[in-house]
Formats: C-alpha cells, structure tokens, sequence
C-alpha cells in the first residue's frame, strides 16, 4: 500500500480550497458586501450565511497584498506555462513536467556573503514560516498576464535568518540542473534554441529588491501544493517584474556583491534587462509593452507601471533612468 507522509509544511486535505468553493466564495463576499448594504431588515441573517461560506476553508493568512481582481482558473494556470527545461510550447510544461521532475526530497543550498550557509531540506527551510496566500498579478514579458492565488512565504523572513553579510548586494537563485529530470536542458538539439541557453536558469536581485515585502518564495497555489509545470516545490515570485524574474524550481540561493548573470540578459541583453520591470512606457525591441491579454479575457487591457504595484516598489528605483536600466 502506497502511505503518503505527510510533509511538515504541506497544506492540509482538509485545509485545501476546492477552486470551486474559493471562487464562489469571492462571488459571495463581493456581492454579500453589496447585497449587506439594503440588508438592513436581515443582518443576522447575512452575517450567518457569510460565516458558513468562510468555514468551508481553511485558515491560510491572508495578505494584504492580494488583489481582489479576479483569479484565472487552476486549470489555466496549470495548463498554459512557460518553463523551457520541458520545451518551448506553452502547454509542454503541463504536459511533461508532471512525468520528469521529483520535487521531493528537495533541498536548498544557500552560500555566498552570508552567516549561515549550508545545504537544507525543504521541511527546515519552511518550518519556521507560516504560510500566506498571495494572489498577485503575474505580467510576462511576451504580453499576456493572469491573477494567481499563490502559497508562500516572504522571501526576507528566509533570507533574514541566513544574516547575509554587508557585501552581500544581489542574491541569485537557481533552478534544478539534472537533465533527467529536465529533459530539455539536454535535448535542445544542437541546432535548437534550447541549446543556446546556459543552464541551469538563473536569476537574480538586487538585495533590496529580494527583502521587499512583496518578494514571495512560493510553495503552492489555490491552496494547492506547487505543481510540478508551475516550478515545484518552490519558485520565486516578484509580480512587479516580468515574469521570467520569477525563476523555478530552485535548488540554489546565492549571495553575492557583484550583479549576477541571468539566463535571458546573457541571452539577449538589449531585449532583456537584469530590472525587468513592468513598464508599459519601455517597449520590448520587437512588440509593445503598453497592453496586455489577461488569459481568460477577449480584449486587452492597458499594462500598468510596476505591474500595479508601485506603491510597494516605486522607491527602490528612486533616480534611476528605467528606460536604460530596464
Ligand atoms: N523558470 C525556469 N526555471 N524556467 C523557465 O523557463 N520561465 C519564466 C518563469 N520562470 C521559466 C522560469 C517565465 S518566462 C514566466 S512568464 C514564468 O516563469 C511563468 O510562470 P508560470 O508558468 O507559473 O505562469
């Protein structure tokens, strides 16, 4: 018989949110709060069936970061993806990464300019932190976007505990090499353009972009453990940058003083910068980057600065000329 042990940090069945009840339940609280309003006869009424609908799930923190716009469905954000280690096509990471990565055992190292270094499982890594649900905006380069109720934990509660020396400047991350697991860092063919990618992919921060309250170390999504096509069992997410800052599956954490390479700046630096970040006004060289298509959705709709988050960001690029440093 196949005994499944439970991981430490692993959501809870009975704490999982069936996608169905989760967005019934943000259809309910937006309409409940309007429907509250002429309620005025029957309060306690409304006040009963809003507790009933909340007890269905369970009790991950909530963000104050999460937007209240409306999420793409699991199957949509499971099915539509980008991870090259499983080939270029959009629907090859579903398709492909299910069969091939193992996201567990899993471990991280963590070296470079920092106290405590050293090699940890995944379990130790996410003991200490309590996990919270993110849903963020996620804004790809190639103009497409989605809303993603992430799982995950600040990425500066994490780093914190590593005491990063003050040499530390940026801090790389890595994903997985072993192409047994990733077919395709190995199989590119040589003429193919996956052989023209230096693997394993890599990317990088600027340290104080890595501490921002934003920066997520995700584990999972709609109350869900990573799956494997979305960058299992842990991956970063920046929503105020393009998307492919938000590297997968990562095995390596690294701080350092200089400015990393990354995998697409040392592709193609004049289309893609170390920064990243979204702005609409600084179009890629060969389309705009003034609207996007939410999937899901059948007319555009305008990008915004930072992904809309310039509240939370606008000050970390205070002086800097965005169209160079893009
Ligand atoms: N990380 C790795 N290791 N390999 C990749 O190809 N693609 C990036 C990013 N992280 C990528 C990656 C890009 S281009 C995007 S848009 C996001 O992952 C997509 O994340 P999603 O598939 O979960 O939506």
């Amino acid at each position: 018989m196949h005994v499944r042990i439970p991981r430490p940090w692993a959501i809870r069945e009975s704490e999982v949110t069936e996608e169905r009840i989760y967005r019934a339940r943000r259809h309910f609280m937006k309409t409940s709060a309007v429907a509250a309003l002429g309620a005025g006869l029957f309060p306690g009424l409304v006040a009963a069936r809003a507790e009933q609908q909340l007890d269905a799930l369970r009790p991950l923190e909530k963000s104050r970061f999460s937007t209240d716009e409306d999420p793409n469905t699991y199957e949509e954000i499971t099915s539509y993806n980008n991870f090259y280690e499983y080939g270029t096509g959009k629907e090859d990471p579903a398709r492909l990464a299910p069969k091939y990565l193992k996201p567990e055992p899993w471990s991280v190292e963590i070296t470079g300019e920092a106290e405590v270094t050293g090699s940890f499982a995944l379990e130790d890594l996410l003991k200490p932190h309590a996990l919270e649900e993110r849903i963020y905006r996620l804004r790809c380069v190639e103009a497409w976007s989605m809303v993603i109720p992430w799982v995950g934990i600040p990425l500066a509660d994490v780093i914190k505990r590593f005491k990063p020396t003050s040499r530390a400047k940026y801090v790389k991350l890595t994903t997985l090499l072993d192409p047994e697991q990733m077919p395709k860092q190995d199989s590119g063919g040589i003429f193919g353009f996956l052989s023209t990618i230096d693997w394993p992919y890599t990317e990088g921060l600027r340290m104080d972009e890595a501490m921002n309250e934003l920066s997520l170390l995700a584990v999972g999504l709609y109350g869900k453990e990573m799956p494997a096509q979305n960058g299992a069992p842990i991956r970063l997410v920046v929503p105020w940058k393009y998307g492919f800052k938000s590297v997968k599956s990562i095995v390596s954490i690294h701080f350092q003083e200089t400015q990393p390479n990354t995998t697409w700046n040392d592709l193609a630096p004049n289309e893609y910068g170390f920064y990243a970040n979204v702005n609409p006004e600084v179009d890629h060289p060969r389309w705009s980057q003034a609207r996007e298509r939410r999937i899901g959705e059948l007319f555009k709709r305008d990008t915004l600065m930072f992904n809309g988050y310039g509240e939370q960001v606008a000050s970390l690029y205070r002086g800097m000329d965005l169209s160079k440093h893009y």
